[in-house]
């Protein structure tokens, strides 16, 4: 097993710097999982620890070995990729067995690894089988299995389930995360689905235009976001914003206002805004009840009843688009005005440099 230490990487193709400075600490045996919008550089930093690209500025290292000009197969990885790109005329055994073929390994020690890695994978009964006699999500674990036999100290996987439809997502996701428990090993996962990254990380690392917003825990990510790119990233469906101004900044408090919203007194130490301020105000659509004098209404454009919770699209008389998430089952009518509070504590705001500022 290793960790791994990136320090102020860079990457540019041609004059494009698609990687900006990127420092980062994986411990052994984490679950990290890179996150963000398409063409954030995901697959880019993630291709530069495999070795498949080099590094323009920076060092990385793998466990304690400097490996920015180490060959790709001597650093201890193993990479899957979203596709799976198996032999079609070998069988499951020979295509999750090859790589040590190559390396010539001996054939008792490739018959144990082959069938350990097929019994971890739920494989056994499909070793005989071609690739195109399986389903997606059986490939996706031939491919995983070919992985596993070469015992890497580091995993890295980029988008491996975006092929599959949802239900399958789902099962292979709570696979993996029960694999990296078995396996123990350290694990980096690529994906833009915040709700992957949510349920199976360790560790997140939000990245915006080759740019880390925030590391942490997935948990810490939802509830203290540091800026408005990761409170808008993280949580399904997102948080909720409008702008608005700081009106009067009081003792410990600050009255923020909007011609949509009114005004809404929020607690605040006061040295972080002064009045005139703009600011965002965020809100997550579970924070909102419905409530005759709230201060956030509009019409409502979608119901979604779910039974145990309905899901509201309204849209704000500044026509930005909203969603607030209720307990129960609330049968509103389309096109009708609704009306919602939120509990102080849960309003979000952030300055004019998309930080949060509480
Ligand atoms: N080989 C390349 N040459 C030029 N630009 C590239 C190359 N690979 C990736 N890029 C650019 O780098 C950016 C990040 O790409 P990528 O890492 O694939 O993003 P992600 O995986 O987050 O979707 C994108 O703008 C992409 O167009
Ligand atoms: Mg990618």
């Amino acid at each position: 097993m290793a960790g791994l230490n990136l320090k102020n990487l860079y990457k540019s193709f041609g004059a494009v710097e698609v990687i900006k400075g990127v420092d980062l600490d994986i411990d052994h045996g984490e679950f990290v999982v890179f996150v963000g919008p398409s063409g954030c550089g995901k697959s880019t930093l993630l291709r530069m620890i495999a070795g498949l690209e080099n590094i323009t500025e920076g060092e990385l290292f793998i466990g304690e070995t400097l490996c920015n000009n180490v060959e790709p197969r001597d650093r201890g990885i193993a990479m899957v990729f979203q596709s799976y790109a198996l032999y079609p005329h070998m069988t499951v055994y020979d295509n999750i067995g090859f790589g040590l073929k190559l390396a010539r390994a001996p054939k008792e020690e490739r018959d144990r690894k082959v069938r350990e890695a097929a019994r971890m994978l739920q494989l056994e009964p499909l070793l005989d089988r071609k690739p195109g006699q399986l389903s997606g999500g059986q490939r996706q674990r031939v491919a995983i299995g070919r992985a596993i036999v070469r015992q890497p100290e580091v995993f890295l996987f980029d988008e491996p389930l975006s092929n599959l439809d949802a239900a399958l997502r789902v099962s292979m996701r709570q696979e993996l995360t029960k694999l990296h428990h078995d396996l123990d090993a350290t694990m980096i996962y690529v994906t833009h689905d915040q709700v992957e990254a949510m349920t199976m990380a360790d560790k997140i690392v939000v990245l915006n235009g080759g740019v880390v917003q925030q590391v942490g825990a997935p948990i810490d990510l939802y509830q203290d976001p540091a800026n408005l790119f990761v409170a808008g990233f993280i949580g399904s469906p997102k948080m909720n914003f409008i702008e608005v101004t700081a009106k009067t900044v009081g003792k410990g408090e600050v009255l923020v206002q909007s011609d949509v919203i009114g005004e809404i007194s929020v607690p605040l130490n006061s040295d972080r805004v002064k009045t005139g301020d703009k600011l965002t105000l965020g809100i997550r659509p579970h924070a909102l009840s419905r409530s005759d004098d709230g201060p956030f209404s509009g019409q409502v454009e979608l119901v979604e009843r779910l039974g145990n919770e309905t899901v509201v699209n309204f849209t704000l008389s500044n026509g930005s688009a909203w969603m607030a998430v209720l307990d129960g089952d609330e049968p509103l009518k389309l096109g009708s005005e609704v009306r919602f509070s939120a509990d102080v504590g849960a309003i979000c705001l952030f300055d004019a440099a998309e930080r949060r500022i509480r």
